[in-house]
């Protein structure tokens, strides 16, 4: 009888790198949860024994104990994971990969059911916003709540997210320098623009959680013949919101590129 009959689960992280550490470390704080983890390295291996979890290069004995899988290995190493385990009978198996689909991994992973997901960089200090797909499982879902913020999707939204969400804290970091330095272009110390600009951000978010529509607080703060009509007037002129919008796009349009191949890759 699987031990997730009881009170108790055992999960395996099959490839313990930037990602799938950070959700181990997130996990290990969970109380009732077994966890084993994989890499190929003796540094990934010391790595995961020095936060008190079992270490293994084994992929095959980590599947076959536990109940849930976490595929946190880079695309192109997928296929040795998958030559590496006999059964993966009975298990669910969460993705973390960029790009292949469930359909592909259900396909190679027979006999498992097959989740993905698709959590952002701010998993670090737990604030990730992670997509999950497709069908709702409360135990997957709490394994994510402990890396952040979780939204179901349906899949073909998977692309869109990683361009948005996944991509998304680059952009913003790249938005924040720019207006940082435009602070400093008028005089303000680097630090000092850095700074108010993060604090900023975090009050904006706080009053944008409250509008409908970022359009409300924008029209709160333009003066008629103020100083932020003549900003918003340059961003206009600029282009600014249009290249943004063009920027998910393009990243949206390489996610499905990048899936497309390996996707095809995996199946030939
Ligand atoms: N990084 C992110 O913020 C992020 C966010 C969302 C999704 N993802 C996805 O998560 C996946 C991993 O990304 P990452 O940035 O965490 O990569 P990473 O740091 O390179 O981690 C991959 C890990 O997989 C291990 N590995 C490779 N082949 C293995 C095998 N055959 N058996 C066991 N372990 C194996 C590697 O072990 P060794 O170190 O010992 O070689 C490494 O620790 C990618 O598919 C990526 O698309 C990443």
């Amino acid at each position: 009888m699987s031990v997730f009959a009881y009170p108790f689960m055992r999960i395996a992280i099959i490839g313990a790198g930037k990602i799938g550490f950070t959700i181990l470390s997130a996990l290990n704080k969970m109380s009732n949860v077994e966890l084993i983890a994989t890499g190929r390295s003796n540094s990934t291996l010391e790595k995961i024994k020095s936060i008190g979890v079992e270490a293994t290069t084994d992929n095959n004995y980590a599947v076959s104990s536990s109940d849930y899988i976490i595929l946190s290995v880079k695309p192109q190493h997928f296929p040795s994971v998958l030559k590496s385990v006999k059964s993966w009978e009975g298990k669910k198996v969460v993705s973390v990969m960029a790009g292949i689909r469930i359909s592909t991994l259900s396909s190679l992973l027979k006999g498992s059911k097959v989740y993905r997901a698709m959590p952002n960089i701010n998993a670090i200090i737990g604030k990730s916003t992670t997509a999950l797909a497709e069908e709702r499982d409360e135990t997957v879902e709490k394994i994510f709540l402990q890396i952040g913020k979780v939204y179901w999707v349906p899949e073909e939204l998977m692309d869109a997210w990683t361009a948005l969400i996944g991509s998304g804290p680059a952009f913003i970091a790249e938005i924040i320098d720019a207006l940082s330095l435009g602070a400093v272009e008028c005089g303000m110390p680097r630090d000092l623009s850095y700074n108010a600009i993060l604090d900023m951000i975090e009050g904006t978010v706080e009053l944008l959680r409250k509008c409908k529509h970022p359009a409300l607080l924008r029209d709160q703060v333009t003066t008629p013949a103020g100083t932020t009509i003549r900003g918003l007037m340059t961003m206009e002129s600029e282009g600014i919101k249009s290249a943004l919008i063009k920027t998910i796009e393009a990243a949206y349009k390489r996610s499905a590129e990048i899936g497309e191949q390996i996707d095809r890759k995996l199946r030939s």
